[in-house]
């Protein structure tokens, strides 16, 4: 049933189990291990199928790949879905979290991981109980760096405020910027906005989250089925990814698509369609890599916060050199960034970390 899913797939090594005692799928997908050991979070969610979890694995586990050479870390690109019938709590979570772990672990480093969409920095405690060394961001009361969505905040942010002195030739004060999902990335960069000065819009289908970001932030709430066609100049999607579509991008209404998504662009035609639009698009699996250097960068690679706050600032300047490439070689700025990745992926050893 997985067959066509993994003969088109390009990368190395997909591992699949099916957990009976919760009827869940899991799925380990092993992009690249050409700089190292695979990386990428755990996300858990219902799919409509075990195909699509697989799917969002393989699409998620590539786009790690291009992120982490991108940002010259030492490790390849992967991802884990558990697709789960129901979100599961309790003591059912941490069953279904510990059998995932000694899966992780009977990998023997080959694929390292963090939280991601439903999982969080107390779920990844649980896995490390069977899967120590190979998880990233534990708890702080558990020797983990914790959450990384306020570090990946700050670099959309840096990365909002570089794109659009690029795009717009302005600083961010006074600029509308739409912010899709008030989640932990979200709700944080909604603050950030505020703080320098934007004009902030937020939606969220969880109403009472984007009132109350909304409030912080002096801004307002634009319903979640309105967020798409609303006028504003940035939009910053900070919920789920495939938003930029064929369907959707001719109802856009922003100048800036830029936000800490993972897979924004449903196809890569629709870095094309956004560019036909004029729509200046921050490719998000650069404008999100905060996450990455919170992880890595003070766990493995032992930066303090000044080192980690200077490496988060300098996504500005890195989305600026993809900016650049893009305007020299008429290409999207995804395919400038595509290329960037590939190339550092190609001399590993030029990594400069
Ligand atoms: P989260 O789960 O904390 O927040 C997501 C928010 O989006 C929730 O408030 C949810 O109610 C809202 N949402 C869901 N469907 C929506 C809809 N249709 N319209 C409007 N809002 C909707 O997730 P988090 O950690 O904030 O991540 C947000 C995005 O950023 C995800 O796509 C994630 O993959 C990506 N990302 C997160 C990183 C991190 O460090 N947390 C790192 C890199 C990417």
């Amino acid at each position: 049933m997985f067959e066509e899913l993994i003969e088109a797939w390009d990368g190395e090594r997909v591992v699949i189990r099916y957990d009976a005692p919760s009827g869940a799928w899991m799925f380990i997908c092993m992009h690249s291990t050409r700089l190292g050991p695979a990386g990428g979070g755990t996300r858990m969610r219902v799919y409509d199928s075990p195909q699509d979890g697989l799917s969002d694995a393989m699409r998620l586990s590539k786009a790690m790949t291009s992120k982490l050479a991108l940002v010259g870390m030492p490790f390849g690109g992967g991802k884990a879905v558990l697709a789960v019938r129901e979100i599961p709590l309790g003591d059912a979570r941490r069953e279904l979290l510990l059998r995932y772990a000694d899966t992780v672990a009977s990998l023997r480093g080959g694929f390292v991981t963090a939280p991601d969409v439903n999982t969080t920095e107390l779920d990844m405690d649980v896995v490390a109980e069977r899967a120590p060394g190979f998880v990233f961001c534990r708890s702080s009361a558990n020797g983990g760096s914790g959450s990384s969505a306020p570090a990946t905040a700050l670099g959309v942010f840096h990365g909002i405020r570089a794109t659009v002195r690029r795009a717009l030739g302005r600083e961010v004060a006074g600029v509308t910027v739409l912010v899709q999902g008030a989640g932990g990335v979200g709700g944080r960069l909604v603050e950030l906005l505020a703080g320098a000065g934007a004009n902030v819009l937020v939606s969220d289908i969880d109403a009472d989250r984007a009132r109350d970001a909304a409030a912080k932030a002096n801004g307002s709430v634009v319903p979640a089925e309105l967020a798409l066609e609303t006028e504003c100049d940035v939009y910053a999607p900070c919920a789920f990814g495939g938003t930029l579509n064929e369907e959707t991008i001719p109802r856009l209404r922003c100048r800036v698509v830029a936000g800490a998504a993972n897979n924004q662009l449903a196809t890569p035609a629709d870095a094309e369609r956004l560019a036909a639009r004029e729509i200046f698009y921050a490719p998000d699996f650069v404008i999100n890599a905060g996450g990455v250097f919170h992880g890595i960068g003070t766990e493995l690679l032992g930066w303090d916060d000044d080192r980690l706050g200077a490496e988060i600032e300098a996504i500005g300047g890195t989305l600026l050199e993809i900016y650049d490439r893009a305007a020299r070689d008429g290409t999207s700025n995804d395919v400038a960034a595509l290329r960037l990745a590939d190339e550092r992926l190609r001399s590993p050893l030029a990594l400069t970390r």
